[in-house]
């Protein structure tokens, strides 16, 4: 058998699955170190759950190799990879006991009676739901029945835990609690899991690292943070919401800024997301959080600020936050959001927008 030196906990190397014609994960390479909740994030389609199910063993990669703990295990059988796993619908056994929905994996891995009790017992207590063993699942409710089958993927102690959107069946309210949940108790149990999502929020709230897929490749893999402030793409940008996107010409280059030129001829300045010269079309993301609004007669010039004017064409009451709308004079909109504290604009009102150039990154177009 293969074996790397100073291996990542879970490698995908050059891994492509295809049906047909479809490819739906093309020669991907991904590392998971040890003891991560690593989440992947993408729309529908993208490949996360083709890859969770080569990882777990229920479908074989058509190229490329997978490696847990420096070891290839392409032709290890599902029962042998000790992993966890949890889908979206539970898949709980509807007419065993919890005790023996729970108990499923030590059974199967033929571990002795009597500490099959004891880890079971130990598994409802993590998942904080003891003495409910003689229940069955329909007494429980949703977010009961996503415990237990938390507690099922843990008491194995899994290598590696997988999550397949566990938490798409619950209310929002719920998804929340449970969500806070997994992440304390992957934290507590240290357990190295991948975590499949297409609810960017989720991702950011709750992963070491974030990986954004498209079309069954990696579009851009790092901390909650790096993927958010310094996306590296428009489809990233935009994925992770409310971005603003403005076409852009070069104009000058400093050394960490940039003036471009819009289309309505206005200039901006902007920090680049790689190498631009003087004449290249980019595009601009701003994300709608990071720009201020204020009155235009109130408007004082600050160096080394971008302003734009314009007049709220829309407005949305949002709770803690406050959605705007600005048409620019190019016709272009730009949306802003503020907290309420702040906002006392309405719609009709002529406004500036102001932004710091290190929040306007020049991505290639
Ligand atoms: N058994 C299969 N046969 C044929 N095509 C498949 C099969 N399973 C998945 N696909 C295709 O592979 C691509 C990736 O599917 P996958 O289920 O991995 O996406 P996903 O990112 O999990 O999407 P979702 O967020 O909707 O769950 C899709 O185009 C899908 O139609
Ligand atoms: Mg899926």
């Amino acid at each position: 058998m293969t074996q790397e030196k100073n291996p990542a906990f879970v490698r995908f190397q050059g891994i492509e699955k295809r049906y047909g014609k479809v490819v739906a994960v093309k020669k991907m390479d991904l590392e998971i170190p040890e003891g991560a909740l690593v989440t992947l994030l993408g729309p529908s389609g993208c490949g996360k759950t083709t890859l969770l199910r080569m990882l777990a063993g229920l479908e074989t990669p058509t190229g490329g190799d997978i490696f847990i703990k420096g070891k290839r295990i392409n032709d290890t059988p599902i029962h042998k990879r000790n992993l966890g796993m949890i889908f979206q619908n539970y898949a709980l056994f509807p007419h065993k006991s919890i005790f023996d929905n729970v108990a499923f994996g030590l059974k199967y891995r033929a571990v002795p009676k009597s500490e099959i009790k004891d880890k079971v017992e130990k598994a409802l207590e993590t998942v904080r739901l003891p003495g409910v063993g003689n229940r069955n699942p329909s007494q429980l409710s949703g977010g009961q029945q996503q415990r237990i089958a938390l507690a099922r993927a843990i008491v194995i102690e899994p290598d590696v835990l997988l999550m397949d959107e566990p938490l798409s069946a619950l209310d929002e309210n719920l998804r929340e609690d449970m969500r806070r949940e997994i992440d304390n108790l992957q934290a507590e149990l240290g357990v190295t899991t991948i975590f499949v999502t297409h609810d960017q929020r989720e991702a950011l709230s709750m992963s070491d690292k974030v990986v954004v897929m498209k079309d069954g490749l990696v579009q851009q893999e790092g901390t909650p943070e790096e993927v958010y402030n310094n996306s590296a793409n428009h489809f990233v940008a935009d994925f992770l919401g409310h971005s603003n996107f403005l076409s852009a010409v070069v104009e000058e280059k400093h050394n960490d800024v940039l003036k471009v030129r819009l289309d309505d001829k206005s200039s901006c300045l902007v920090s680049p997301v790689g190498n631009f010269e003087k004449g290249d079309k980019a595009e601009i993301v701003i994300r709608a959080q990071k720009m201020k609004l204020g009155y235009q007669d109130e408007h004082s010039p600050e160096e080394d600020m971008n302003f734009f004017h314009g007049t709220i064409v829309d407005r949305s009451y949002m709770g803690g936050e406050v959605s705007y709308f600005v048409e620019l004079p190019g016709k272009q909109v730009l949306h802003v959001i503020n907290f309420v504290k702040r906002s006392p604009y309405r719609r009709g009102d002529d406004v500036y927008v102001k932004v710091d150039p290190f929040h306007c990154r020049l991505l290639q177009s």
